[in-house]
């Protein structure tokens, strides 16, 4: 069966792997595979980078961002012996093939081509726990003739920082040699532009890079100039017409990495070469990483080893509704997402990252809760080690370096109380708070309960006179950056925000005994409420904030920007706008802000940079914040639709912002059918409903919390597991199973009477239970017994 067709690919019958089916889709359409420390991104087209622990400070192989030309890679030339050339992956020969498919799948990728009669598989991938990544090529002779194959890997060392900007500098500190144990290359670099603790960038790379084949190359070559040839490129160059490589090796030179291979192969003959590429910490570990690949059964250890290690991350929750679209991004794509692009690689085409944000890793750190909540736990600690005594935190910081920006952006410390009260309500484990860790200027251990206490406290401590918190350098919104450098401008969404981690903070101060911290937040809970509902409101929603000049903005008075979408949404999330003014600014998103592609960010565009708004008024009008739907915001929009009962809204919006509905029109949409963009582009911009800055989003989390904890209604709470659907009313059943503190429940929702929402008989293991707890939600209790309960819903109208 063929899932989502369209003239680009689709995904195959499990909808675990997308099968593109020409090399020349709209824009990359790529995959991100690493096993949380080595990684590499693989487009379409053969073409893609690779690094270890950072993706910026540590990258392997050279790549520039250019998603036009796609042309930087680690590539495999082919040659007969009628001197035909192509490459294995398309790029950068791009010779027209008899046959193309690229099936980027759950932690590999596998081109599959013909040309010329000689059909060519290479299969990419990552073994779990080892710095290397495995090309597996296949060369089968499918004509009537014996054919001779000349085979050359190429590519060009980075080792450090990219972009390789300086390639006249770096080129000069490194060293390669061919290594006849290894068979294949290694590579050295004297230098790396980190801090050293003896002046400027006074240290040494500390890996060896290697690349190598299972098969005796036949000959090789480290030198871009030799290889290339001088004033040629990748497409054409002079070594693929070479009966021998030039052999040049070691210092002084444009260091790059070729293997050549002659080949003889009789009809339906074939041959496999394993090649590995990799960044260890010694020779001894690349000799010995080198010899383990070496053959065909190595490789499919460590295919069985990456299927096993995936199916137990991505199986600890399934869903089967009747949207094989929501249940194909729920079950497998958000969830592979969120965690090798976002958790381990935090790196994609769009933005090569590498650094940890505060807010964004935290907020992806959520989805680990369903899957395994230490992996939160341990996000967490890691987090308030970045935590500053003061409360402030840095906005990003690299590992390796540890070097950080501090700046005035006013959620940042936030979302260490936010995302650890979600841990509470999944493990009830409040020994979480108790655990030590220093701040960045104090080595003193504090409990993280502290860390969290500091946070809030000093997000209390930033507020206007009248009693709104300060927006600072920005909100959530990194594009308000110029709204409140002055320290008076105000933000609403943050107030929201602020308010509902209050709320959190208040049951968790109590279990603890700080009544006086429970009281206290009680109480600024409510007068920070009071003041959102009066100072907030702009008449018919919430505005967005106030300039240091105490002007509005996101308000009707202006002409630009002058409806807000994260103030509505948080209004109703937080609890802030209450039930009728929820429904009234939920209508509002309805009717201004949401598009056939999701709901807009803000509207109208603005088409003025205003430098006391800030750099998103200076994207193009329609461009990601800047009246785009911005896809992370945008999953607010489902959360705030279920909580207000609307199921019907919620599944709509979330179908909106779902890739693979926005993926039926690839040529509009242009971005990848299978992961989230970061934005789609709105009305105001002449490419309307275009995705852009794929992987790297910090929608994907969001989107699998919002469907599953909110459409599907399955969501944790300190005593249970709280059963809520807010779903389309044409939905008569649906199934969702997942593990939680240790059982594994069943549910079974059924809706006979085409309601939205309403639990009316809730049964566990055959037995009804009256547990009522809310208006319309049923709670289950935690068991961890290690087994498996039955639970079914029953839907319908309130008697
Ligand atoms: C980017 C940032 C994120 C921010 C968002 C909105 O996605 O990574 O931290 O919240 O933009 O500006």
């Amino acid at each position: 069966m063929r899932k989502f067709k369209t003239k680009y690919g689709q995904f195959s019958p499990d909808g675990t792997e997308y099968i593109v089916t020409t090399p020349e889709t709209p824009k990359p359409w790529i995959n991100v595979i690493s096993n949380g420390d080595y990684g590499l991104a693989i487009s379409q087209t053969g073409s893609g980078y690779s690094w270890r622990t950072h993706a910026q400070l540590n990258r392997l192989t050279r790549w520039e961002q250019d998603l036009i030309k796609d042309e930087w890679g680690k590539f495999i030339y082919i040659r007969d012996e009628k001197g035909k050339v192509w490459s294995a992956g398309w790029k950068p020969v791009c010779a027209t093939p008899a046959a193309y498919r690229c099936r980027h799948g759950i932690g590999y990728s596998v081109i599959e081509s013909k040309y010329n009669g000689i059909e060519n598989e290479l299969l990419v991938l990552v073994p779990p726990a080892e710095p290397l990544e495995i090309w597996q090529l296949t060369l089968r002779n499918r004509s009537r003739r014996r054919r001779t194959l000349h085979v050359y890997t190429y590519l060009e060392w980075g080792l450090g920082q990219a972009p390789d900007w300086h390639r006249e500098f770096h080129k000069s500190f490194i060293k390669t040699e061919f290594n006849a144990r290894a068979q294949g290359i290694l590579a050295t670099k004297r230098l790396w532009e980190i801090p050293a603790d003896r002046g400027h960038w006074n240290t040494e790379w500390p890996y060896v890079a290697f690349h190598t084949a299972s098969v005796k190359p036949a000959s090789f070559d480290t030198d871009k100039e030799t290889f290339l040839g001088r004033y040629r490129n990748q497409s054409n160059p002079a070594g693929v017409g070479k009966k021998s490589l030039d052999k040049k090796a070691g210092n002084g030179l444009d260091p790059c990495a070729a293997l050549h291979h002659d080949i003889s192969l009789a009809p339906n003959q074939e041959i496999t070469i394993v090649y590995t590429l990799g960044c260890a910490d010694s020779t001894e570990q690349a000799l010995a990483l080198a010899k383990r690949y070496r053959s065909v059964d190595s490789v499919k250890e460590a295919l069985a080893a990456v299927s096993s290690r995936w199916d137990s991350l991505l199986g600890t929750v399934r869903v089967d509704t009747p949207d094989e679209a929501m249940n194909l991004m729920q079950n497998a794509w958000l969830k592979y997402q969120a965690i090798s692009g976002r958790m381990w690689g935090r790196t994609a085409y769009y933005q090569t990252g590498g650094a940890f944000g505060f807010r964004d890793q935290l907020q992806d750190s959520q989805l680990w809760l369903v899957i395994d909540p230490e992996r939160t736990k341990q996000q967490l600690r890691l987090h308030a080690r970045h935590q500053f005594a003061d409360g402030t935190v840095y906005h990003w910081w690299h590992p390796i370096t540890e070097i950080g920006l501090r700046n005035r952006i006013s959620d940042n410390l936030l979302w260490l109380p936010f995302v650890l009260a979600e841990y509470l309500k999944e493990t009830a484990d409040d020994t979480v708070l108790d655990i030590p860790e220093a701040f960045v200027d104090d080595r003193t251990p504090s409990p993280l309960y502290d860390h969290c206490v500091r946070a809030i406290d000093k997000a209390l401590e930033l507020f206007s006179p009248r009693g709104l918190p300060l927006i600072g350098e920005g909100d959530w919104n990194d594009g308000l950056s110029g709204v409140g450098l002055e320290m008076k401008g105000e933000s609403i969404w943050l107030g929201h925000f602020l308010h509902k981690i209050l709320l959190d903070f208040v049951p968790i101060a109590r279990r603890r005994d700080d009544i006086r911290k429970a009281d206290e937040y009680a109480a600024r809970a409510g007068r920070l409420r009071d003041a959102l509902n009066s100072l907030g409101w702009d008449g018919a929603y919430y505005y967005g904030a106030t300039k240091d000049s105490g002007e509005k903005i996101g308000s009707h008075e202006n002409m630009e920007g002058s409806v807000w979408l994260n103030p509505q949404t948080w209004g109703i999330i937080s609890g802030v706008a209450g039930a009728q003014r929820g429904d009234e600014v939920f209508d509002i998103v309805e009717r201004r802000l949401e598009k056939d592609f999701g709901p807009l960010l803000l509207t109208p565009a603005y088409k003025t940079p205003d430098r006391f708004v800030g750099y998103l008024t200076r994207y193009s009008p329609g461009m990601r914040e800047n009246g785009g739907v911005y896809t992370h915001a945008a999953t607010w929009a489902v959360i705030a639709a279920a909580m207000l009962g609307r199921g019907a809204s919620a599944f709509r919006i979330y179908s909106k912002l779902n890739p693979i509905n926005r993926g039926k029109e690839p040529d509009v949409y242009c971005a990848e059918p299978y992961v989230t963009a970061g934005n789609i582009e709105g009305p105001d911009s002449p490419f309307a409903g275009r995705g852009g800055w794929t992987w790297y989003s910090g929608s994907a989390a969001w989107l699998f919390k919002a469907g599953l904890e909110w459409i599907l209604g399955i969501r944790p709470a300190t005593d249970g597991l709280i059963v809520d659907p807010c779903i389309p009313p044409e939905w008569k059943h649906y199934k969702v199973r997942r593990s939680f503190r240790g059982s594994i429940y069943e549910f079974e929702v059924r809706n006979p009477t085409g309601v939205q929402t309403g639990v009316q008989e809730l049964w566990l293991d055959g037995r009804r239970i009256c547990l009522d707890t809310g208006p319309r939600e049923k709670r289950v209790p935690p068991f961890g017994d290690g087994k498996v309960h039955h639970v079914r819903a029953v839907l319908g109208p309130a008697s």
